[in-house]
């Protein structure tokens, strides 16, 4: 995700040996006795990689448990976001004062199926798409770039915000998408100045689809 993202994000990306690492007691309460092996390893890749980014922002490395709403809650003055999907993990943080908000998304690069097509994306969204180079699961792009955009939106603002409340668009020369905000989200936001528009990088390869982006501070 290093490359996705501006030089003021620490990143750090899970090597093989974090998916078994430690969780402090306050991330274990959070995940539960009960939890599956396999949440279980991408909860602790997800700690791991929290407290490294962490550490490469200069912040002491504390345990990152998880709000009732299931987000990270980071330390006080940083904003963060975590990712996992089976054999890729990252997180990414950074100081409050310098990045209103960060977010990012990894998927496998697969085809969806129609219903999820039909769930993830405006008609205007697959005219688009289907305009785009061949090759490429473009609606596995968009729904990365939609979790991205919540990840974003969700810690500022608060509220929900459905997969069709963003409009969004690729462009795959530059790697470089745009997503505006509808606009009775934006009405509705709890807060001043809610993002209208969300900027942002994605990146394909033959397996993985990533993306992620920043707001400014206001
Ligand atoms: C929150 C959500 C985006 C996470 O997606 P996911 O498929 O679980 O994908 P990832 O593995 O990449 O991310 C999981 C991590 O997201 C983080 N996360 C969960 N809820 C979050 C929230 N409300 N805000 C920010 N981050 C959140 C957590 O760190 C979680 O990992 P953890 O439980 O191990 O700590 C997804 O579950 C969801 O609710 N999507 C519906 C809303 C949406 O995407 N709308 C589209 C708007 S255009």
């Amino acid at each position: 995700m290093r490359d996705l993202l501006p030089p003021e994000v620490a990143v750090a990306v899970a090597g093989p040996d974090d998916w078994r690492g430690e969780l402090l007691p306050e991330e274990g309460a959070c995940l539960g006795e009960r939890a599956v092996e396999s949440r279980r390893r991408d909860f602790t890749a997800g700690r791991v990689c929290a407290r490294r980014a962490l550490a490469r922002l200069g912040v002491p490395a504390v345990a990152v448990p998880s709000a009732p709403n299931r987000a990270p809650v980071w330390p006080a003055g940083v904003v963060g976001t975590i990712t996992h999907t089976p054999g890729y993990c990252a997180a990414a943080v950074a100081r409050a004062d310098e990045v209103r908000s960060v977010g990012m998304d990894a998927e496998r690069h697969r085809e969806l199926n129609a219903g999820v097509r039909r769930l993830v994306g405006l008609p205007e969204e697959w005219d688009d798409c289907a305009r785009l180079p061949g090759g490429i699961s473009w609606a596995a792009v968009l729904f990365s770039v939609k979790e991205t955009i919540y990840k974003v939106w969700h810690p500022v603002v608060g509220t929900w915000l459905d997969f069709h409340d963003a409009r969004v668009t690729l462009d795959p020369e530059s790697g470089l998408f745009t997503a505006r905000i509808a606009p009775a989200r934006l009405d509705a936001a709890p807060v001043p100045d809610p993002p209208a528009t969300v900027t942002g990088r994605f990146s394909v390869d033959a397996d993985l689809v990533r993306s992620a982006a920043v707001l400014s501070p206001r």
